[in-house]
């Protein structure tokens, strides 16, 4: 039409204007609320990086403390929630049960459904943050047949996660520090990344007032997508599918074929390192040493192809580097973590950056709906004709 802009994919529009988080993608440098990444992974952690995320600024010690305390106090969930796992196949992907439950909070956190109402936005953020972690390890235990272990909330958010996971009535689970550490940094590094594809669609559905609950399930289901959060676990089944070294150069030939791609590599947004993979592959390491895992033979595979890719005219040329989806998957099966549970971690911890977004439009008074225009290519006007004469 001449009017609009043609961007299909958005790779020239800036849909929104945000204070949450920074990415220099020439540089290779990721910012929350202009705090270096490096610097949160290493010396904060999870809860007070989403205090950061939701509020602009790092809590106090009063301020974190009254924080993790609301935060853990409301890590159950309604008894009747827990009987929408029984009408699932038990043999669901997680994802899709993540998908229904997380929409299904609406129909009963009633009192937190008012978005202009900043007291119920307040209390749904809580209630989000501290209850996704919950169904998520309900959706790890409904398929594995066995039964729901509640919260144990002075276990710590990330820890207490591990517990639902995967305590049982005979053995507790002990937190080992160091995995606890592990699971925390993946929580920090994945918490928030600007206007990505599912943080935009959390964007899109609350800019027509829908529900914060009905908006994270929509986050969740784009999460889903190999391309986005779907990545880690197709790296690990890509690992799976070449089998062992001898067969990287094979894979090669058929990536530069475009037969397939290398998961875990590229970026719409990094031209260079991803600084969160240059930060899970040292936990990598650390994880796999605290295991006695050094030798294991995925992580062997993973350097082959990180090396060889690294080296590989194809990868420089078109400047494609690990992600942090590279890395992340090694980490989260040397902790117990099955590869269908690995994008509803993404999803639990990228959901304090949907709904630091989400409050973010909603407060500016000046926010209008999403509706983008499209450039139509479909048929020019003609006329019915009647199913008979057709
Ligand atoms: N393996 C092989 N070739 C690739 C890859 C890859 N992983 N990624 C991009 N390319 C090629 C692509 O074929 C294209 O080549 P050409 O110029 O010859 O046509 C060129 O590199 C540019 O790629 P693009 O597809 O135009 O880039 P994009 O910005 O549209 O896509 C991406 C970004 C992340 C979707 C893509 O790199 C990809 O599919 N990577 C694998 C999946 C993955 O690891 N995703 C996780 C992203 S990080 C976590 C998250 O934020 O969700």
């Amino acid at each position: 039409t001449g009017m609009f802009t043609f961007d299909p994919g958005f790779l020239a529009t800036s849909a929104c204007e945000s204070k949450i988080t920074f990415i220099d993608g020439d540089e290779g440098q990721l910012y929350y609320r202009g705090y270096p990444i490096e610097q949160l992974a290493k010396e904060s952690d999870y809860l007070e990086t989403c205090y950061l995320l939701i509020y602009g600024e790092l809590p106090t010690r009063a301020q974190r403390e009254e924080f993790e305390h609301t935060v853990m106090k409301h890590t159950m969930v309604h008894d009747q929630l827990t009987r929408f796992f029984n009408g699932f196949r038990r043999d669901a992907h997680p994802m899709a049960m993540m998908v229904g439950v997380t929409g299904a909070l609406s129909a009963f956190y009633q009192d937190s459904l008012d978005i202009n109402n900043a007291e119920h936005r307040k209390v749904a953020i809580y209630r989000l943050i501290s209850k996704i972690p919950t169904i998520a390890a309900m959706c790890y235990r409904y398929t594995q047949g066995l039964p729901f272990n509640y919260p144990k909330n002075d276990l710590g958010y990330t820890a207490n996660f591990l517990h639902m996971m995967f305590a049982t009535p005979c053995e507790p689970y002990e937190p080992n520090p160091v995995l606890v550490r592990a699971l925390d940094r993946i929580f920090t590094l994945h918490a928030d990344h600007e206007q990505n594809a599912s943080t935009s669609t959390v964007r899109l559905a609350g800019s027509s007032g829908a529900n914060p609950f009905a908006c994270i399930a929509a986050g969740i289901a784009c999460l889903w997508g190999p391309s986005h959060g779907g990545a880690n676990e197709a790296v690990l089944k890509m690992l799976d599918e070449i089998g062992s070294v001898d067969n990287v150069p094979a894979f090669m030939e058929g990536v530069k074929a475009k037969t397939h791609k290398l998961m875990g590599f590229g970026h719409r947004v990094y031209k260079n390192m991803d600084p969160r993979a240059a930060i899970m592959r040292e936990t990598c390491y650390e994880v796999l040493k605290e295991l006695g895992l050094e030798n294991d033979p995925k992580l062997k595979l993973a350097m082959a192809l990180e090396k060889i890719a690294l080296e590989d005219s194809y990868f420089i040329e078109r400047k494609l580097y690990p992600n942090v989806d590279f890395y992340s998957g090694i980490v989260l099966t040397a902790l117990g973590i099955p590869v269908s549970m690995f994008t509803v971690i993404f999803a639990l911890a990228r959901t304090v950056g949907w709904i630091s977004h989400w409050n973010e439009m909603i407060s500016d008074p000046g926010m209008k709906i999403g509706r983008p225009r499209q450039l139509y290519t479909g048929s020019p006007r003609r006329d019915y004709v009647p199913s008979g004469d057709r």
